[in-house]
């Protein structure tokens, strides 16, 4: 298997759970290591079962010979944070169109099996008393650089699915939090705030609504993808945590660590209001549910986990802090 982007947040869990849960793979990890991507988010694991190079996935020679030696290819390499997009939108445009374009070249070359994972934020946002949920029909109407880009890559798929028919699978999911996110995504900004004596942030009202997920119901469900998944269709995975604001989870997170108070501070340009994923056609054709679903807000065991994770690894995050805080601090956030 190759995993693209295998050294950040989400592809890391998912060598991981790879490695505990489907031993038959072995890994080939293929990351440029961006300021997101960390070698050290592999340490531990066997170098017999993992192996791990250094590379762009712009770079097509490169892919076409990780593709050629693999069998299956997950896609998770991206630029991936909105912030950054609206400062400089090109690594975006590059990383996440022309490099999911170089990766598709490739699977069609050696007609290996491909699965690219995707977002919610393709589809734009929902107003707060929408009933509506997003599900695999619903029109792309993405609202950032970033979230257009990967727009652009879904349709790069759906594409190459149809007219090159080649061996793939796309879901989009909502939300993710656990351990290993990069410390400028909302959930473990504040908790690294709290553990550093600075003040929790909030964008504007915090009225904004993020369906969450923990990392590892995502991966179950890519796993449930490329062991069950129909060839050419695309799977939505969320949690049904679509009523749980952003000020509430500030509030839980400051709860749980004890907390005092949080500063309301400047929101994001363009700021997507609502996500809510309807995960019906993986539930029901192919049986995934999450495991993080306690209690009101669905997030209450996940984030203790989460807190717990960052409150014990500090050397993994302490050295970003000051630069991510002060590229915040430019936009007045
Ligand atoms: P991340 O930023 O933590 O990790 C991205 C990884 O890709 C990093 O290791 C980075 O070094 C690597 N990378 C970036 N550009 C590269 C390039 N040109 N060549 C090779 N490697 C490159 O992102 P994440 O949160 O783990 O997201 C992973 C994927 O999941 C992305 O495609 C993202 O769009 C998608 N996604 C994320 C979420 C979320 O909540 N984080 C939700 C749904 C979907
Ligand atoms: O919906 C899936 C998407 O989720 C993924 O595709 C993206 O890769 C991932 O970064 C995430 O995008 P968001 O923009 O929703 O995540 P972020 O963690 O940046 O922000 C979550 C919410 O919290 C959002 O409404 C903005 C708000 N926020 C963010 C930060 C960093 C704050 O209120 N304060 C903050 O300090």
């Amino acid at each position: 298997m190759l995993v693209t982007g295998g050294a950040g947040f989400i592809g890391a869990n998912f060598v991981r759970h790879t490695l505990a849960h489907h031993p038959g793979y072995s890994v080939t990890v293929v990351d440029k290591l961006t300021y997101a991507g960390n070698r050290a988010n592999l340490a531990g694991l066997p170098e017999d079962k993992v192996s791990f190079v250094e590379g762009d996935i712009c770079d097509a020679p490169l892919m076409d010979q990780l593709v050629r030696d693999s069998d299956l290819v997950v896609h998770f390499a991206a630029e991936s944070h909105n912030d950054n997009s609206l400062d400089d939108p090109w690594p975006f445009v590059n990383t996440n169109i022309v490099g999911t374009y170089t990766i598709l070249e490739a699977v069609r070359r050696h007609d290996v099996r491909l699965h690219h994972v995707s977002t919610d934020e393709v589809f734009g946002d929902l107003a707060l008393d929408d009933p509506h949920r997003f599900t695999e029909t619903t029109a792309y109407a993405p609202s950032s650089p970033y979230s257009a880009t990967k727009a652009g890559s879904d349709h790069l798929v759906r594409a190459w699915i149809r007219s090159f028919g080649i061996k793939a699978t796309v879901s989009n999911c909502s939300n993710n939090y656990g351990p290993y996110q990069h410390i400028e995504k909302f959930i473990p900004r504040q908790i690294t705030n709290i553990l550093s004596g600075l003040t929790p942030k909030l964008y504007g009202t915090g009225e904004q609504v993020r369906d969450w997920i923990h990392v590892d119901d995502h991966n179950t469900a890519v796993h449930l993808i490329l062991d069950k998944g129909r060839l050419g269709e695309t799977y939505i995975i969320g949690a049904d945590n679509d009523h749980v604001n952003n000020k509430q989870v500030i509030e839980l997170i400051c709860e749980l660590m004890g907390q005092d108070g949080y500063e309301h501070v400047a929101d994001r340009p363009g700021h997507d209001l609502r996500y809510a994923m309807d995960s019906t056609k993986l539930r029901e054709e192919l049986g995934w549910a999450p495991q993080y679903t306690d209690n009101d807000t669905g997030m209450r065991e996940g984030l203790s986990q989460t807190i717990e994770w960052y409150r014990d690894n500090e050397d993994w995050w302490r050295t970003a802090k000051d630069g991510v805080e002060k590229q915040y601090a430019k936009r007045g956030q």
